[in-house]
């Protein structure tokens, strides 16, 4: 096989989610990713939680062991991810009484955020997830257009999201600024999305670009995903697919299974064929796939008794016939 990043060499790089133990030349992790990926992203150690726990005390380790194994290979890093309503620390959002901060209170604590983590990676990091997840999921009148549970949300309304953009502009003047999001190909949430990065353009807010999750499944719509990027080829954004995974299943009712079977690996080399075809259609606006995790041996789609198998690599990190598929493709 032709490694994966070879085959995209003149169109996008290639990524994974990984953790600061796969970055590790001796094992077969770290093997796996200079072979076939040339870009990582952290996939929880650069979260808010992660990153600044308790408030003022940052913890660095496992982003700087991600970071450091990238140069030292010649990867790309993603940042994962600025601002979010999830995996962020309490103190971020409410006080000892478990009251909302102020505005003033929460917009400094964001700013200091995102600028000692842009900063720090100032130059390493290229593209950055600066706000994930801001819409509302499922709401087809689209009356509701924010995740109004948000705490960020409760406490400013939408405009922490223009905040935020700002501020890591400000930080690192070089990297590119995206808005990332799941469930974005479906019509009552692109449309929101589209609105939004429209709005921010409008209003001069720095964005670059908007990040497709890529938690898709093996019966996905084609021409959701193509009117998706139409529409948002409108805007003069670049389109990164982020969090890449294609599970074994039609749907997350299917029962499951722990085994790999051939109906499994039918289903994928056409959805994987489906979706790279696509990409390369649209490489024009298509600056980067990133999978959400290396092989099948490990990722967060598995649960006892059904496993995803979601990747283009198995459990020993060897290609799928799926692999061979989009190989073609090239
Ligand atoms: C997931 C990680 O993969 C898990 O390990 C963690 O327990 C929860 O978060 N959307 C995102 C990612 O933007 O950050 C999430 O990652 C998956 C959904």
């Amino acid at each position: 096989a032709i490694p994966l990043k070879e085959l995209f060499k003149d169109h996008f790089p290639i990524g994974a989610a990984i953790t600061p133990q796969h970055a590790d030349l001796g094992t077969n992790h770290g093997e796996a990713l200079v072979k076939h990926f040339s870009s990582v992203t952290a996939e929880n150690v650069m979260k808010p939680d992660a990153l600044q726990r308790e408030k003022g005390v940052f913890t660095w380790d496992g982003a700087d062991r991600i970071v450091q194994f990238a140069k030292s290979n010649n990867m790309k890093v993603r940042g994962h991810t600025l601002t979010w309503h999830s995996q962020s620390p309490d103190w971020m959002f409410y006080d000892q009484n478990g009251a909302l901060l102020s505005k003033e209170v929460a917009l400094d604590q964001l700013e200091e955020h995102i600028t000692t983590v842009v900063s720090r990676y100032k130059g390493d990091v290229y593209a950055w997830d600066v706000v994930n997840e801001a819409m509302f999921d499922w709401d087809p009148n689209g009356e509701i257009i924010y995740r109004e549970d948000s705490p960020w949300y409760k406490i400013f309304g939408p405009s922490y999201i223009d905040s935020a953009f700002v501020f890591a502009r400000r930080a690192d003047p070089d990297a590119k600024l995206f808005y990332n999001d799941y469930n974005s190909i479906f019509s009552w949430k692109r449309n929101k999305i589209y609105n939004l990065v429209k709005r921010l353009k409008d209003n001069n807010i720095p964005i670059d670009g908007v990040g497709l999750q890529g938690h898709w499944f093996v019966g996905t719509s084609e021409e959701e995903i193509r009117t998706t990027l139409d529409l948002f080829r409108g805007l003069g954004v670049e389109i990164q697919i982020t969090e890449l995974d294609i599970p074994v299943y039609m749907s997350n009712d299917e029962p499951g299974s722990t085994v790999y079977t051939e109906t499994f690996s039918t289903r994928q080399k056409q959805a994987y064929k489906m979706l790279f075809q696509i990409f390369l259609d649209y490489k024009d606006i298509i600056t980067g796939v990133t999978f959400w995790g290396i092989g099948d041996d490990a990722t967060w789609l598995d649960k006892p008794g059904r496993k995803a198998f979601p990747f283009l690599l198995d459990e020993n990190l060897q290609p799928k016939p799926a692999y061979f598929e989009v190989q073609k493709l090239l």
